[in-house]
């Protein structure tokens, strides 16, 4: 039986958004599903699991206008250790800003992969104002698409979604400077701290 592997690419997978994304995309799926965090020590465990399935989707954010680095490391390790029989690669991205546009270039890189390396491309839904969408009334919007990406993959289509908070940008900065502001008050962190390069040393 057909089954859809799910791999989540985030830095941060046990308490990501993609993680989120991910089980309402297994909510809506009438397809078994098998999802895994793609860690340090398991990309070899991985690429010999992925053997057993027809389909991966690839839950991941946008980090610095790309892949971040846990699912660019294990491509690289896929591209020497490939399953027999190649599933078809689908994409649920998400990105912090408002647009989900910005979400391309890191889409066009798993689209090259795919051609370079043989896997055929599913469907694909990006998500912009992924970090919020789902803790706002606007979160229904988002399961909208990733019902219909779910419906897409199951179906074995090409097709393209994408989301966001229909917000002006003027109110996203709004919403989401005092968002940020309140947050780091409650890690006793000040705005300016926030602006400066030294925040990771804190
Ligand atoms: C180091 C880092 C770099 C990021 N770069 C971008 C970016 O270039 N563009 C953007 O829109 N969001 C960016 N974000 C925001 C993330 O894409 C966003 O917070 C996302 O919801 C994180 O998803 P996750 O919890 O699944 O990791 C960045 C976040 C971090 C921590």
């Amino acid at each position: 039986m057909e089954q859809i592997m799910i791999l989540n690419g985030s830095p941060r997978a046990p308490k990501s958004n993609s993680k989120r994304y991910a089980k309402i995309f297994r909510q809506y799926c009438k397809m078994d599903t098998a999802y895994f965090d793609i860690s340090k020590s398991n990309h070899l465990s991985l690429c010999s699991e992925m053997e057993r399935f027809s389909k991966l989707l690839l839950v991941f954010p946008l980090y610095a206008d790309g892949i971040p680095v846990t699912l660019l490391d294990f491509l690289k390790t896929l591209e020497q250790n490939p399953p027999p029989k190649k599933p078809s690669v689908s994409v649920l991205i998400n990105c912090g800003f408002l647009e989900s546009g910005q979400n391309d270039v890191a889409v066009d890189m798993v689209r090259l992969f795919c051609r370079k390396n043989g896997y055929p491309f599913g469907c694909v839904l990006k998500i912009g104002s992924g970090e919020a969408i789902l803790d706002t009334p606007f979160r229904i919007l988002a399961i909208r698409k990733i019902k219909a990406l779910s419906k897409g993959v199951q179906k074995g289509e090409h097709k393209a979604f994408k989301v966001s908070m229909p917000l002006s940008r003027k109110m996203f900065i709004k919403a989401s400077t005092s968002y940020w502001i309140r947050y780091g008050q409650k890690n006793n962190v000040t705005r300016e701290q926030m602006a400066t390069l030294n925040i990771e040393d804190q």
